[in-house]
């Protein structure tokens, strides 16, 4: 979806594609998931949190789980959060890299459990999953191009006020 008025053209992206664009300059600014930030960390201007997209990061697993003593296999679409909360707790385990539906994981044998973003934990519900843990909460956040906050710094401070001053009425 696009939409273009007299001084902005706006498009739809998904998350990680925003990072992408506004990286590349095709973007000035754009609207991500802190999830995306902490994961990719791009090259960008990682200005200031948004007033909503209120997530956390949980792992989850089935019901009355048993853990098996070896090794375990987490499934999650964000492989180096998963890697440095493991490195935390001084656990190494196998981590599955999946595109989505990551929640199947569990149920289908694939993984012991997975970490993935959680907002009203419906989708854990819906899938039988239960919070084992929760760890790094991040709601929406106001990403801009390095060099575009530079050069086109007359047009772009007036943008990112009005952001600012909407984020502060909320
Ligand atoms: C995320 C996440 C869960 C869901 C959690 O997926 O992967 O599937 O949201 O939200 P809930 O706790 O409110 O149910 P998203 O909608 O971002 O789509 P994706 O599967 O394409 O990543």
């Amino acid at each position: 979806m696009q939409i273009e008025t007299k001084d902005f053209f706006f498009f739809f992206a998904k998350g990680p594609d925003v990072t992408t664009y506004v990286e590349n300059g095709i973007a000035d600014i754009g609207v991500v998931g802190g999830d995306i930030i902490i994961e990719h960390q791009p090259d960008v201007y990682n200005l200031f949190p948004l007033p909503f997209g209120q997530c956390r990061m949980a792992l989850a697993t089935k019901k009355d789980y048993q853990w098996p003593d070896q090794k375990k296999r987490i499934a999650s679409t964000f492989t180096n959060i998963t890697k440095t909360y493991f490195k935390e707790k001084g656990e190494s385990v196998d981590i599955i890299k999946l595109e989505g539906s990551v929640e199947l994981a569990p149920i289908l044998g694939l993984a012991d459990a997975i970490v993935d973003i959680v907002e009203t934990g419906n989708t854990l519900k819906e899938n039988g999953l239960v919070i084992e843990d929760e760890f790094l909460a991040f709601s929406a956040r106001l990403i801009a191009n390095r060099s575009s906050l530079k050069i086109k710094r007359e047009q772009l401070v007036p943008v990112i006020e009005r952001f600012k001053e909407g984020a502060k009425q909320r």
